[in-house]
């Protein structure tokens, strides 16, 4: 039982009937992240997963994608994603381990599709260096990132860094608990926090690379409009501060998801309210959380 947990994604349906140990979060985010995932119209497609970490998502797109590739720099987590896809047959998934920030990892590769970085913009000191780098890999980016909750936020071009944040590692090891420490460590970029910016800051440098057209998929574990992230967020936050209960420059953030694209309409979303039924019978961690979450919501 031991080596099941070590070497698969806890919580999955082999096809030999195992359900495979270990923990994993039941957070209505990994399931918001999921149903993105199973939304896009990938047929055909070439989609490329940076900072995939166990590859999750890069198999939920590899149900309709012809081929998908991952590239993370935590080795321990490739592995287990190559060995889950493996054991789930699922054949047209690459995960790779390396750093995205290294030009010689897309050297000769044809270029993609798509590339999603989920997770991923606010745990990176260098937003243009990873941007610019991407920009010439595929002709549809999807970005999923905190950002700071501000009025204007899809028109203001803001970096905001949290003051007096508690230190981030970009690969949330202190979450994992089965990491590499050794491997781990070396990689960490520093003991700070990240720049978390606005859907405007990422709208305008993402226009200049040739994505002149940008989707907001939504804020928030619910994809949110804009208007409700701001109204939940910042009419309680301008609260807190008059009474002294929070500081005004400590911001409300709130994750946000977007596409940007070269030319409009290159990948499709389906319709996000009925992508439970199109999340993979294999994970059944998340069809228990989804249900826990029916059961509680009532
Ligand atoms: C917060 S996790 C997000 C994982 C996944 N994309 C998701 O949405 O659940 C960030 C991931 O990015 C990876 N990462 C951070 N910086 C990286 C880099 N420079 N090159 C490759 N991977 C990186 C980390 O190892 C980690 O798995």
């Amino acid at each position: 039982m031991d080596s099941i947990a070590n070497d698969f994604i806890g919580g999955i349906r082999l096809p030999n009937g195992t359900i495979t140990q270990g923990k994993r979060s039941g957070r209505s985010l990994r399931r918001r992240n999921a149903v993105v995932a199973c939304s896009f119209e990938l047929a055909g497609m070439r989609v490329l997963d940076v900072g995939c970490a166990d590859g999750l998502h890069s198999m939920y797109m590899a149900a309709s994608a012809k081929e998908v590739w991952g590239i993370d720099h935590r080795a321990s987590e490739i592995e287990k994603g190559n060995a889950t896809a493996k054991a789930l047959g699922i054949g047209n998934v690459s995960l790779r381990f390396g750093d995205v920030r290294d030009p010689a990892l897309f050297k000769g590769v044809e270029k993609f599709d798509l590339a999603i970085a989920w997770g991923f913009l606010h745990r990176i000191g260098d937003i243009f260096g990873l941007l610019y780098s991407l920009a010439p890999m595929a002709d549809a980016i999807s970005l999923e990132w905190r950002t700071p909750i501000v009025p204007l936020l899809s028109s203001l071009s803001i970096a905001y860094h949290p003051p007096g944040n508690r230190p981030l590692d970009p690969m949330n090891i202190r979450a994992a608990g089965d990491h590499d420490p050794a491997n781990d460590r070396e990689k960490i970029e520093g003991n700070t926090a990240f720049w978390e910016p606005t859907p405007g800051a990422v709208k305008v440098i993402t226009q200049r690379l040739g994505f002149v057209h940008a989707t907001l998929i939504g804020y928030g574990e619910r994809l949110e409009s804009e208007r409700k992230a701001l109204t939940r967020h910042w009419t309680r936050h301008l609260q807190r501060a008059n009474e002294g209960k929070e500081r005004l420059d400590r911001l409300p953030r709130e994750r946000v998801h977007m596409l940007f694209e070269k030319k409009q309409g290159l990948i499709a979303i389906k319709d996000l309210s009925t992508a439970g039924e199109r999340l993979p019978p294999w994970d059944v961690a998340l069809h228990d959380a989804v249900a826990r979450q029916t059961t509680h919501n009532g």
